[in-house]
């Protein structure tokens, strides 16, 4: 039991990456709030979690209003007794060729994927700060933080931003006791990519030429991701701060393959 006796917050986690996290994090022992902007979602999840032995609360929460976000951190700081981790993680996916993407469509994703980070990062730092005792803060970045494919520029935009915004902030916040770190996934099985298979004319070969060319062989699982989160949640990681680590069967390891 890695996280005993730690109240943890993430966002997003009504399903996939978010609710491997949030999983991962009550089997360590934490007290875990399920906050999403999808009410019902997070309510079951934490339902779930809860039927199984765990402790867990919902919240809905709009990561991009800065009222629901430090409306949030009180709920957490309230009802389970303080707050000591705080994953990012809720965004969505906004892929566009820079030339035809909209101020609005621009402007949602940086809300969502960028402000929302913003907002969690500084309630959470106040609440830690408040309490003296340090704390984790864990954000959710991607594969695109540092390399890009064509037609994604919201979304790359967004997640470049976070791994800059995960490096500032773990500066600003050291003296607290506060460490502040990245999780880049690659591939990783949830609604949100096979929404991207679902969108093309043969998902299953879409998704097979995906899986062919990991480095593992295969998509990663939302609870793989929740393990490294543990990781950079709790004490192992103690002597790390501002960095990015990379959950991606080896992604960005490799320069462009020769031949099939
Ligand atoms: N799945 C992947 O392969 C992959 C790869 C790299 C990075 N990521 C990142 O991992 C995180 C989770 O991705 P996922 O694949 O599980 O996505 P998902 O779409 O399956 O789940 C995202 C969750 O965020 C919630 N959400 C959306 N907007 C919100 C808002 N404004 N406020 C609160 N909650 C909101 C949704 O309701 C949903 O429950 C994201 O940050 C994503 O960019 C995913």
């Amino acid at each position: 039991m890695k996280l005993e006796g730690r109240v943890a917050i993430v966002t997003g986690a009504a399903q996939g990456i978010g609710e491997g996290i949030a999983a991962e994090l009550v089997r360590e022992g934490a007290a875990v709030v399920v906050a999403d902007v999808a009410e019902d979602g997070a309510a079951a999840v934490a339902e779930q979690l809860s039927r199984d032995g765990g402790r867990a609360i919902s919240v809905a929460c709009d990561v991009s209003e800065e009222e629901q976000v430090r409306s949030l951190v009180e709920r957490a700081v309230s009802e389970l007794g303080g707050l000591h981790v705080y994953v990012n993680n809720a965004a969505i996916g906004v892929y566009t060729p820079v030339a035809e993407t909209t101020v609005e469509e621009f402007d949602r994703c940086l809300a969502v994927n960028l402000r929302g980070v913003f907002l969690g990062i500084k309630h959470a730092a106040r609440a830690m700060q408040a309490a003296g005792g340090g704390g984790s803060i864990v954000n959710i970045a991607s594969v695109h933080s540092v390399q890009n494919v064509g037609g994604t520029a919201p979304y790359a935009a967004s997640k470049g931003g976070v791994a800059a915004l995960t490096r500032a902030a773990a500066i600003d916040l050291a003296p607290a006791g506060i460490r502040v770190n990245a999780i880049c996934p690659g591939w990783v099985d949830t609604p949100l990519i096979r929404g991207i298979f679902e969108s093309d004319p043969d998902p299953p070969a879409a998704r097979g030429a995906v899986e062919r060319r990991q480095l593992l062989g295969r998509l990663g699982r939302p609870e793989e991701i929740g393990r490294a989160a543990v990781f950079l949640a709790g004490d192992d990681s103690s002597y790390i701060t501002g960095t990015l680590l990379f959950v991606d069967s080896g992604m960005t390891a490799q320069l462009e393959t020769w031949s099939e």
